[in-house]
Order: structure tokens, then sequence, then C-alpha cells
């Protein structure tokens, strides 16, 4: 599998080398939008699977930000969808073979934290994989990666103080925060809430972790950002839904937009 996904990739990118892959979340497809030099590829075309969710593409971009070659994932796999955890170390690892250096991951969370509000664009610092799930299950490809590969320092510490420092000089005021996966698709209980909230975390999602794990387990350095939609169940009024996330990671993407770009600059 990793080899088809490789030579598709190759003849897509020709003589292309970029070095960083950026993942975009639900309804945060707007970076796509923004990119210079664009060029575009459907999932089905690299010989990729089928994405089901709405609010996600399932299409490649070759293309320049902020004077960078790089690639976006416009749609994401989902472990509810039913893929496989093993997919996506496939995916991340036919990416490095062709030269991919660096993840950016971005996704759309529920707030767990009565400071983070709907909105507002988080940098994450950390995670907690409460997915059951983990994508480096099964026998290890020692050219790959360590069988036992380490989580600390996974969210590059010097790439977080530079998304600050661009935060602030775009007038926002960033905060870092834990990301938990669940496995969803249900959106949680109020009770599972509270209790991640205790467990440490500060916004909850369905995606990235499997992604950031491998990413991990390939030495690439990963920077995370959440755009919170809500605040997760029980810390609103109404209750979260599909539609919600969609429309708020739509409204703030611009900002993740504009922030992207000044960090890929910076690169
Ligand atoms: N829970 C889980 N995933 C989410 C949420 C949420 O409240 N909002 C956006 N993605």
């Amino acid at each position: 599998m990793i080899k088809k996904y490789v030579q598709n990739l190759k003849s897509f990118l020709k003589n292309h080398k970029p070095e960083t892959l950026i993942i975009l979340g639900s309804g945060l497809g707007a970076l796509a939008q923004n990119i210079e030099h664009a060029q575009k590829i459907s999932y089905e075309n690299l010989g990729f699977p089928k994405i089901n969710v709405s609010g996600h593409a399932g299409q490649l971009t070759l293309g320049r930000v902020g004077g960078k070659d790089v690639l976006l994932m416009e749609g994401r796999y989902h472990l509810y969808e039913g893929h496989q955890p093993e997919l996506i170390k496939d995916l991340l690892s036919a990416f490095a073979a062709v030269g991919i250096k660096r993840l950016v991951v971005t996704n759309a969370a529920g707030s767990l934290n009565p400071k983070i509000k709907a909105g507002s664009v988080v940098i994450i610092k950390d995670h907690i994989n409460l997915s059951g799930k983990n994508p480096l299950i099964g026998v290890n490809n020692d050219s790959l990666g360590p069988r036992f590969p380490s989580m600390n320092n996974v969210y590059d510490v010097s790439e977080r103080k530079k998304l600050k420092k661009i935060g602030a000089r775009m007038g926002l005021k960033l905060r870092e925060g834990v990301y938990m996966m669940v496995l969803g698709p249900n959106f949680e209980t109020p009770s599972e809430v509270r209790a991640f909230r205790r467990l440490g975390a500060d916004m909850v999602g369905m995606s990235t972790v499997t992604e950031v794990i491998t990413a991990a387990y390939l030495s690439m350095p990963v920077t995370g950002l959440s755009v919170i939609t809500n605040m997760a169940a029980g810390l609103q009024k109404t209750a979260p839904s599909h539609a919600e996330t969609l429309e708020m990671a739509q409204k703030a993407s611009q900002t993740l937009v504009a922030l992207l770009h000044a960090y890929l600059e910076e690169l």
C-alpha cells in the first residue's frame, strides 16, 4: 500500500519538494482557497480511500503559503468512519518517503475549559489519547521508527513559542491547551466532559492524535492548532452539533489562515 501511495505522490509532485504537510480540520478548508500556485489532486486519484464526512473535500493541494512549498490535506481520515488506524501510518510514511519533514495539524474542537471560548484558536501543547486506538499496532518496521516511541515534547516547544509571538504581533492572545481525542462519532455526555476536564484536558475532538503519534514515530516535528467551535456538552445551553462545528470553524478560519501564513513565513 505504501509503495502505491509513494508512486502516486511522486508523479503528482514531479520536481516539487514540499517539506511541510498541513492537515486541515472540519470546516477549515479556507487555507486551501488562499494558496498560491495551487495544484490539486483528489484522494481517489492518489489511490487514497474515500472520505465520507461533510466539510472535508478529500483532496490534496500543492502550493505556496508564506513563501514555502506546502502540501495541504483537505479532508482527513477519521476512525469513526471505519478507517483503520494503520491507514494513518501508511499515509504519513508515504508523505515522509517523498520528503515531508514537518506536520502541521489543525482541528475543530469543543472546549472543556471555561476560559477557552468558542471562536478562539488554541495552540496544542500536548494530548491525551482516549480513543482506545493506536496507528502503530502491528509488527514494527524498524526502518520507519522505533517500537516504543517517546511522546515527550511532541508538540515542539520552540514552534509553540514562535506561534505565540506571531499571534501577539497579530493582536491574538493565543492560549495553549491539552487536546483529548475520543473516538466519536457521538458528542460527549456532560458527565464525560466533566471527567475529561478533571483528567487535565482543555479541549476534546475526534481526530489529530493518531496523526501526531505517527509523526512522533517518524521523528517529524509537529505543530498543532485547535479552532474552538463550541463549549463541550453541558458547558453551553445548546447541544453541540456538526452544523455548529462547521459554521464556527468557517467563521474562525480566517484567523487560522492569517496565523498559518505568518507562521510558514518564519519556518
Ligand atoms: N466534541 C468532540 N468533537 C468536537 C466537538 C466536541 O464538542 N466540537 C468539535 N469537534
